[in-house]
């Protein structure tokens, strides 16, 4: 699926498109009204070359080309850039669905945790997989987003939580095309359930972070009442940052217990979740460069109440949106349900969603002066929507939305709808 090693990508045309729609400007991240603020281009073409776009704009403008150029047609299509998740938990063995049916009857996702299920299950048949099977298993779930829009994706470890399978599935996200995050600090596995947290956290910075270090971008922590509190939380992150890892933050899932305020002081990327999150903590992330990544999704299958996404687009927080895709509390892969939800659940616009994972998301992972607008310069990586208006991204709710997805300049994938 990767590009490299592959021939150059030929010149590619995308011709006769109804719309191009993409988030304006050059800067990141969006917020206020820049983040809605996106640029339509009707009966458009987009030149790619080189794995970059080349050039965008009206067919009218469209000059000759010469002979050595693939042409793609884009009647009855828009294009908008490939989709940027920057939170998943794509790396995983097993399933969940049996504790799905179980929450369906009225199990509590943080009881079945307590009990030694949930994430915990997943750690198990994680550590069973060997790395062969995780890749695998990573490149079939990579298969699933890019069928569903996504050209860049993140992914953590945390199911591994010894040092050989955390640093396997480092290695394993890596191998199959994404961005890698050391979630180390997801839960205390069975071994330390004794000696407690921080005796947990001391053994992964010792032991893990610097190996970890050399295979991951950032660190991640679940920061929550019956996972790691703040003092554990800031060791872990402390480290991690002084290793020359980026700092996240899994944050008011369930409670507010101090993530934003350890957020803002070490100055993290992102805290994601947000679902419990009140007026005061919005307000500090709103006076701050950390970026809230909101998971709407996580939220519904959970049946948890949403994140306070237009509150905080209204007091000016930067945001983005991601799946969180993970077999227990978000085994949903698609950006464009996470956009539905998001103008439906979030009172976001479909602008602002589609800036939320595109400019934003891309921010979050360091990648936003190539990644998330159809601009020249940046990455040859376009969505074709099966529409011709690009709000059908959010509007048709779970349908087959994404046509054709071309990354670096080539067709990664052709639906059929
Ligand atoms: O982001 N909340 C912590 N971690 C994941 C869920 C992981 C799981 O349930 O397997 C999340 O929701
Ligand atoms: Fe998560």
């Amino acid at each position: 699926m990767s590009s490299t090693g592959e021939e150059p990508a030929p010149r590619l045309l995308i011709r006769d498109l109804a719309q191009v729609a993409t988030p304006g400007g050059r800067s990141a991240p969006l917020r206020g009204t820049a983040l809605g603020a996106v640029d339509v281009i009707k009966d458009a073409y987009l030149l790619c070359q080189d794995g970059r776009i080349a050039a965008v704009g009206p067919m009218k403008e469209l000059g000759s080309l010469g002979a050595e150029v693939v042409e793609l047609d884009g009647r009855g299509f828009s294009a908008i850039p490939g989709l940027v998740d920057c939170h998943t938990h794509a790396c995983f063995a097993g399933d969940r669905v049996e504790e799905f049916a179980l929450r369906a009857g009225g199990a509590g996702y943080e009881e079945l945790h307590a009990a030694g299920g949930g994430i915990l299950s997943t750690v198990r048949a994680t550590r069973a997989a060997g790395e062969a099977g995780l890749a695998a298993v990573v490149e079939r779930h990579a298969g699933w987003m890019l069928r569903a829009g996504t050209t860049t994706f993140e992914a953590k470890s945390g199911y591994g939580l010894d040092r050989e399978t955390e640093l396997a599935q480092l290695r394993a996200i890596r191998a199959g095309g994404g961005i890698a995050t050391w979630l180390g600090a997801h839960t205390v596995p069975p071994e330390f359930a004794d000696a407690g947290a921080l005796a947990y956290v001391e053994f992964l910075l010792a032991e893990v972070l610097p190996e970890a270090a050399q295979l991951a971008e950032a660190a991640d922590v679940f920061l929550e009442r019956g996972a790691f509190g703040v003092e554990e939380s800031r060791r872990y992150l402390e480290a991690c940052r002084a290793s020359g890892l980026a700092l996240r933050l899994h944050g008011d899932q369930f409670t507010e217990s101090g993530a934003i305020p350890l957020a803002l002081e070490l100055g993290a990327r992102s805290v994601d979740h947000l679902e419990a999150t009140g007026p005061t903590g919005a307000a500090a992330l709103a006076s701050s460069d950390v970026v809230g990544v909101l998971l709407p999704a996580s939220a519904l299958f959970l049946g948890r109440p949403m994140p306070p996404g237009r509150a905080l687009v209204d007091a000016g927080a930067a945001i983005a949106l991601a799946t969180d895709f993970n077999p227990g509390s978000a085994f949903c892969e698609s950006l464009p349900l996470v956009c539905s939800l998001a103008c439906t659940q979030l009172r976001l616009t479909p602008a602002e969603a589609l800036t939320a994972c595109t400019v934003n998301a891309a921010h979050v992972l360091a990648r936003a002066d190539r990644k998330g607008r159809l601009a020249p310069g940046f990455d040859a990586d376009v969505a074709l929507l099966a529409a011709e208006d690009w709000r059908y991204l959010a509007y048709h709710l779970g349908g087959p939305v994404v046509h054709t997805v071309v990354r670096a300049g080539r067709i990664a994938w052709i639906g059929s709808a």
